[in-house]
């Protein structure tokens, strides 16, 4: 075969690769036990992120470096990362809010930092305790520091279609809060539907108003289940072009701050969701399944012992 044609069948195939490609990050460790009444044990975090990481899932966000005072579930960040045992190609990240817990997570040697904002001004001050403005620039700082530290920084906008405090969001305050965050610098955009409101439809007029922002591929979707539509989700956000989803193992997962946001879109069940819509992961399913079991029997048994 002429080597013009090799390249070309070259070029194809990568490309197919890519279109076929869907980026998972894993969230139960962060989303999930972030939720629970019962402290998990260190031990216990560090065992569950082992087991994802051998699932072979390219992205965990294992923990928060918010404070301890607001998310005492979390309160052992630094002692997590430094518990677990990293697999080559994984990427292990953290939510950062603010320059306090940047410090924190550049000593936990974090390799990606997640900062986060509300699209709506009643979760921002129940969550954040600032306006969006506020924790706009709070960030500002945490992001430009990130980047000399030569970390990468995923920004989460949250409430992308209702608040359980200020009710139905619009469209256009979510691509404003977006366009906000790309200003100030985060090279990933993460869209929450926080409290799992989001329906195929009002999920594809979001993107709608955000394309002349982004790109669906170069966006990151955020789902909780709370009405049963996250999977019907994931199949229109396939559609829409979305190819990197977040997940949590079992289904753990929710917001102390969000009435109404119980667990995160079960990782297992979208692997195979996008395996069905014909996409690849490189993800072992079964190990995933496996994890949240594992972990769910935990913390079924942390609440017996704390009953
Ligand atoms: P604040 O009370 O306004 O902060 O909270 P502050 O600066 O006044 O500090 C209060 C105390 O906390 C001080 O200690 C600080 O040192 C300490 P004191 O002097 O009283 O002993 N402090 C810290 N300690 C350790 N690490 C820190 C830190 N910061 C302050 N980083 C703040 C403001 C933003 C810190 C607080 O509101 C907070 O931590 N919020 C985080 C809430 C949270 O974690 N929510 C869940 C994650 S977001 C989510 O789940 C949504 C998502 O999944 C996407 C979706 O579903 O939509 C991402
Ligand atoms: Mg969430």
């Amino acid at each position: 075969m002429a080597l013009s044609h090799r390249v070309a069948r070259g070029v194809i195939a990568r490309r197919e690769e890519a279109v076929n490609s869907i980026r998972i990050t894993e969230v139960g460790p962060r989303d999930g036990l972030q939720n629970e009444l019962v402290r998990v044990p260190t031990d216990i975090k560090i065992q569950f992120i082992n087991l994802l990481s051998a699932a072979g899932i390219p992205e965990i966000e294992v923990t928060s470096f918010v404070s301890p005072t607001w998310v005492p579930q979390l309160g052992d960040a630094a002692e997590v990362l430094h518990g677990i045992t990293r697999r080559g190609g994984t990427i292990y990240s953290a939510l950062v809010p603010n320059e306090r817990g940047l410090d924190r997570a550049l000593e936990a040697e974090v390799d990606k930092i997640s900062v986060f904002v509300s699209a709506t001004e009643g979760f921002s001050q129940r969550n954040t305790n600032g306006s969006i403005e506020q924790v706009l620039q709070r960030i500002t700082p945490v992001i430009t520091r990130a980047h000399l530290a030569g970390l990468p920084v995923r920004g989460y906008v949250s409430c992308i279609i209702r608040c359980p405090w200020d009710g139905a969001v619009d469209p256009a305050q979510v691509r404003r809060v977006c366009a906000s965050l790309l200003e100030i610098g985060v090279d990933e955009l993460d869209l929450g539907d926080t409290i799992g409101a989001a329906q195929p439809e009002s999920l594809a007029q979001l993107y709608e108003v955000m394309a002349s922002l982004v790109e669906p591929a170069a966006t990151t979707l955020h789902l909780h289940d709370t009405n049963g539509q996250a999977i019907a989700c994931v199949r229109r956000g396939l559609e829409l072009g979305v190819r990197s989803f977040d997940a949590s193992a079992g289904g753990l997962g929710g917001c102390p701050f969000a009435q109404g946001a119980p667990g995160n879109v079960a990782t297992e069940v979208l692997l195979s969701a996008v395996k069905d819509a014909g996409f690849e992961s490189g993800v072992d399913a079964q190990r995933v399944a496996d994890a949240g079991r594992w972990m769910r029997q935990q913390l079924a048994s942390a609440c017996g012992a704390s009953s």
